[in-house]
């Protein structure tokens, strides 16, 4: 056995996945998947080969030319991160198998939605998470993103859905007898077939679809908004987004062409657990992020730079996830200091310099994890997701960037994305790159501090903003019982106010807090991020009258950007006796409505403060 990834079954020794066909039949009265996949190795393979899956019903094996069985066993005894192992005997250089499976309502990749907690009412919902490790659990694979895919897909839906797919769509027709798992059902009245298709190999995290009463909206010359029906956002997304085309061109300056033809977007229910998900040519995003303020554009340019950074080249593992997101990072607030302005890209920094920090308060006793190269042996990545690889990486790219300037630094980028495009690296790759670019660059910065050392290196830097400077400085002085003025924050938007709150300490004077809300509603504000914020400082505080909001808002969001926060202030902070009781009671209560990966990070919290 030799391993590539510590998050998969996969096995170096063999052969990889390369093609997958798909026909998944959507059951929603059971919240299940029926489906077949047809798996292409990427070259022939006598032996055994191992598939990752999760929660799967696996119902026979064969091979594909002649429908013979294929000696398969499902591990009985499934590891609590990765799954069960799938191991599938082949004979005599086989180069395809056909798997007959059936997905779990608990599937972790999949949030079934009924028809009540949609928008329309009328009709349910189903969309996918697949990152970091949830495809498994959709469909048996290679789930590492080593082990690149190109993908066609039948999705058989009831006739009054319609359905989305990180791929192309090729067209919606009537089922055909002998495409899917079972004819009667398949070719049923009423079904419908919507047809997509992948060329370019992207890694399994990256497969996503929906499915339930979708519209959409033009937005530029290759994109589209899409939301569910009578969404409340589509109209503001529409808006919101307006200046997408001029980041896409923003990225292609920056890296090359944009390779992925559309760049759709996709406004999910408000249960979706991330600000954003790059899957390739449709970003998933949450409705919240559409405030009116430019702070969705963020989020846009964020998973814009992703076609480049994560989904060009790829993390080989988990264990070098900053190279996805500390370059995409960096990417994006390149992409918003052209679109956006320089102010707005330092206060991005700045934002992004205090979460470091916080980060690194969080990991105190385990500071394995704010190492950008990291060891994820045995760990769940969803359990240890934080803003570390985002922002330490951001700033180890930025640190380059100020040690060759920018002119160079822009060249080498260029050259990394041509070099490496379409290819799964890990950070050793990218030093290798980094010194052969940039030679005599290890005399410089100190490289093992950065990608292998712990906290933050004496070389970070804030950035350098009168704003963010301002905004910190009275953060400090609300300490000292001064609060700022009307005139102060006249100018100030969503993310101003994010920082300001983001900076008071935790242990801030109860009605001092209760004081500034008087002055300027945060609890109610329109922005996410600052009523959030606020919230999570009013219950750290021990403020009992803000928990009905909290309450109020955990019952309304999915996020886990939100969730994570607010659950722990509740439990943790200073009314912490009504706080864990109020934490247990909303969580029953509004579990059904969380994500199946929201629902485990909320259950931990839960469970390590009680
Ligand atoms: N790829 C991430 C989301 C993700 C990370 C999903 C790890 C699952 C596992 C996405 O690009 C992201 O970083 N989203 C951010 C938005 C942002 C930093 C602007 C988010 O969701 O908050
Ligand atoms: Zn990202």
């Amino acid at each position: 056995m030799a391993p590539i990834d510590p998050h998969s079954f996969s096995d170096a020794a063999h052969a990889f996945v390369s093609h997958v066909s798909l026909a998944l039949y959507f059951d929603f009265a059971t919240t299940t998947i029926d489906g077949t996949a047809l798996l292409s190795l990427s070259r022939p393979h006598t032996g055994s080969l191992s598939l990752d899956t999760r929660s799967l019903a696996i119902h026979s094996v064969a091979d594909p030319a002649t429908l013979d069985p294929l000696p398969f066993s499902l591990d009985s005894n499934p590891d609590p991160i990765k799954g069960q192992l799938l191991s599938v005997t082949l004979s005599d250089h086989h180069h395809s198998l056909l798997v007959r499976f059936s997905t779990h309502p608990s599937s972790s990749a999949l949030q079934w939605l009924s028809p009540p907690q949609t928008s329309g009412k009328r009709l349910p919902y189903v969309y996918t998470q697949c990152q970091p490790i949830h495809a498994r659990s959709i469909f048996p694979c290679n789930d590492t993103p080593t082990a690149r895919i190109r993908f066609s897909a039948l999705l058989n839906l009831p006739g009054h859905m319609s359905a989305v797919m990180s791929a192309a769509h090729v067209r919606r027709r009537p089922p055909a007898a002998g495409e899917g798992p079972d004819d009667e059902r398949w070719c049923a009245d009423g079904r419908v077939v919507e047809e997509f298709r992948m060329d370019q190999p992207i890694p399994p995290y990256l497969f996503a679809f929906a499915a339930g009463e979708i519209v959409s909206r033009e937005v530029g010359p290759r994109t589209r908004v899409y939301a569910e029906k009578e969404s409340p956002v589509l109209e503001a997304a529409a808006a919101e987004f307006a200046e997408t085309e001029a980041m896409i061109r923003q990225g292609e300056k920056l890296f090359g062409e944009y390779e992925w033809e559309r760049f759709d977007l996709l406004v999910l229910p408000p249960s979706f657990p991330y600000g954003g998900m790059e899957n390739p040519r449709m970003v998933f995003l949450t409705p919240t992020v559409i405030a009116g303020d430019g702070s969705g554009a963020q989020v846009v340019a964020h998973e814009l730079a992703h076609s480049w950074t994560g989904n060009l080249i790829t993390n080989a593992s988990n264990n070098d996830f900053w190279l996805n997101e500390g370059f995409t990072t960096y990417a994006e607030r390149r992409i918003v200091e052209v679109v956006q302005g320089e102010e707005r890209a330092a206060l991005n920094i700045g934002i992004g310099w205090s979460g470091l920090k916080e980060e690194m308060e969080r990991f105190k006793d385990n500071m394995e994890f704010t190492k950008l190269r990291t060891n994820q042996e045995g760990i769940d990545p969803d359990e240890i997701y934080s803003r570390v690889p985002y922002e330490k990486g951001f700033q180890f790219l930025w640190r380059i960037e100020r040690q060759i300037g920018r002119p160079d630094f822009d060249e080498f980028l260029k050259k990394y994305i041509a070099k490496f495009k379409f290819q799964s690296i890990n950070t050793q790759t990218f030093l290798d790159f980094l010194k052969e670019s940039v030679p005599g660059i290890e005399k410089d910065i100190d490289l093992g501090a950065w990608v292998d050392g712990t906290g933050i290196p004496a070389d970070a830097m804030e950035p350098v903003s009168a704003l963010y400077a301002k905004i910190v400085s009275l953060a400090k002085e609300f300490k000292l019982g001064r609060m700022p003025t009307e005139e102060e924050t006249a100018d100030w938007g969503g993310q101003e106010w994010e920082l300001y709150l983001e900076n008071l300490p935790k242990n801030s004077d109860p009605s001092q807090v209760q004081a500034l809300d008087a002055r300027y509603v945060l609890a109610e504000h329109m922005n996410w991020e600052v009523k959030v914020a606020f919230l999570t400082l009013a219950a750290s505080v021990g403020l009992r009258d803000y928990h009905a909001a909290v309450e109020k808002t955990l019952n309304s969001v999915g996020r886990m950007k939100y969730l994570r926060p607010l659950y722990t202030a509740l439990v943790t902070g200073k009314s912490k006796d009504e706080g864990q009781m109020l934490a247990k009671r909303v969580f029953s209560e509004a579990r059904d409505s969380y994500h199946p990966i929201a629902q485990g990070v909320v259950e931990s919290i839960l469970c390590k403060n009680s």
